[in-house]
């Protein structure tokens, strides 16, 4: 906490970063107790959300680099560990719950803030102290209180429900608030737009200028570190949204490489392809953009190929996605745009409608087209009550993290890949229901090809996608600014 307060009217990290408006949060509460009242949902009620907590790192005494929980964010704002925020439903009031230190607290984290320092601090009015939750809650006297229960349907865990000593005193619901509130996040305001933008912006940037520094030689975190550096430095970024995956060579099949076992250690050799997957997150906004390309800069014809099919597939994508156009027909059109260039290439023969049926695409492609993208890079509200199931039309659409229909004010992403992953070609070889669609030496000769993932960060409007990605695409664009041209351009 800094130790000079000063009525704030928006989170920034200082000159030249995004100011987010606390105007954002309060725009939030009040969507959230508008669809409450619509769907006559809580009247007298009090919504209750609790931040996230300090993790310490195992059972020492320092603790993981704090990050908010993403609905509690949503709501408040709120940077702080260890708080809770209410609302109530009729009046739209907001109040939160903020932890009494002791007194030496002071003296390792700075100079305690008093309560009302705390609401200039994040514009809320009525500041309480945890503690005192309990008593302040029966002074409202909500007729329920609506606590947020839910699973995540990527990982498959629950939200943390608001919990307080003597809860179980108060009538509680906790069935009515999860799927409204995801639902609510699935939509992004202009104000969540500015930022996004900004956190798009930056990191498309740091990627520009990864690009001009990969050289073989060195090793692959050094381009990690790049990246992390310019995000922070340059944009206040102090957050990533996800470990940066910098996989070249064959690495660039590895989906999620770059992990603790494997922390892109590898060195960069000459005629790599690089794949690149690395996003900056601002105040909890998240940026997810992946760049391929090849390390000295001049793509070989192999690797133009594969490139191209992929880039075909990502374009094919952003001037189809528009309100009304189903996310899982997009997913269609990507594999079935991949297979048709994998057969003009040389790689695949046959029926591209029948490959597609077998489950070619999903042995090129193992992942789902994108994902909504907001507070979460793989945000929430993918598949909600009301919203298409899992699709299981083709193989590999399953993997889809959503099969919404398209609406305005949806972010996601679109990444079509073509990856050589050893595993999956050596099973679709044995398979005789697939093998016959493969050019068993072209395969071979792609072996240690790695992979080409292209993913951009785009904005459905009621026209049609706006792709906020700015970073070289085609294979002239990025020769081009590789060898140091057309900075004016982006
Ligand atoms: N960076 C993870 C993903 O692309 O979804
Ligand atoms: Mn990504
Ligand atoms: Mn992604």
């Amino acid at each position: 906490m800094s130790s000079e307060v000063v009525k704030n009217s928006v989170l920034c990290m200082g000159p030249g970063t995004h100011g987010v408006p606390l105007k954002l949060f309060e725009t939030n509460r009040r969507r959230l107790v508008e669809r409450l009242k619509s769907k006559n949902i809580g009247e007298g009620s009090i919504v209750l959300l609790q931040g996230g907590n300090d993790v310490p790192v195992h059972d020492t005494d320092t603790t993981y680099l704090f990050r908010q929980e993403s609905y509690f964010m949503w709501a408040f704002g709120i940077t702080d560990p260890g708080c809770y925020g209410a609302i109530e439903v009729d009046s739209g009031n907001a109040h939160i719950f903020i932890p009494k230190f002791p007194a030496d607290y002071g003296i390792w984290m700075g100079r305690i803030l008093e309560r009302q320092e705390w609401g200039q601090k994040y514009a809320i009015e009525n500041v309480h102290y945890v503690e005192d939750i309990k008593k302040v809650m029966s002074e409202l006297k909500p007729n329920m209180i609506l606590t947020l229960k839910g699973m995540n349907t990527d990982s498959g865990l629950c939200s943390k429900e608001a919990n307080f000593k003597g809860i179980e005193t108060f009538n509680v619901n906790n069935t009515l608030l999860f799927n409204e509130i995801a639902d609510l996040r699935v939509f992004k305001t202009d104000l969540e737009i500015e930022v996004l933008k900004y956190v798009i912006e930056v990191s498309s940037a740091a990627h520009r200028k990864v690009m001009r520094c990969v050289e073989a030689g060195k090793s692959e975190y050094q381009c990690e570190s790049e990246f992390l550096h310019y995000c922070y430095q340059i944009g206040g970024c102090r957050h990533v949204s996800y470990t940066c995956i910098c996989g070249t060579g064959p690495n660039a099949s590895i989906l999620h490489y770059g992990h603790a076992g494997a922390p892109n250690d590898r060195k960069i050799k000459e005629g790599d392809m690089c794949l690149f997957d690395m996003g900056a997150n601002y105040f909890g906004y998240a940026s997810d953009i992946t760049c391929s390309y090849p390390v000295n800069g001049k793509f070989s014809e192999d690797q133009k190929m594969i490139y191209n099919a992929v880039l075909r597939a990502n374009l094919a994508v952003l001037s189809s996605a528009k309100p009304g156009v189903s996310w899982a027909d997009l997913h269609v059109l990507a594999i079935t745009t991949l297979l048709e260039d994998l057969k003009k290439g040389g790689i695949l023969v046959g029926d591209v409608q029948e490959m597609l049926k077998a489950g070619v695409g999903a042995i090129f492609q193992p992942h789902g087209l994108g994902h909504l993208m907001g507070l979460d890079v793989h945000d929430v509200g993918g598949y909600l009550p009301n919203n298409p199931p899992r699709p299981k039309h083709v193989p590999g659409v399953d993997k889809l993290r959503t099969a919404r229909i398209l609406e305005e004010r949806m972010v996601l992403t679109i990444e079509p890949g073509c990856y050589f992953i050893d595993h999956l070609l050596d099973q679709a070889l044995k398979d005789s229901n697939l093998s016959k669609y493969f050019v068993a030496e072209a395969v071979s000769k792609f072996r240690n090809f790695g992979g080409v993932r292209i993913e951009d960060d785009v904005l459905i409007t009621k026209d049609g996608a706006i792709n906020l990605t700015k970073v070289p695409r085609t294979v002239e664009e990025i020769e081009r600014w590789m060898a140091g041209h057309d900075d004016e351009k982006y």
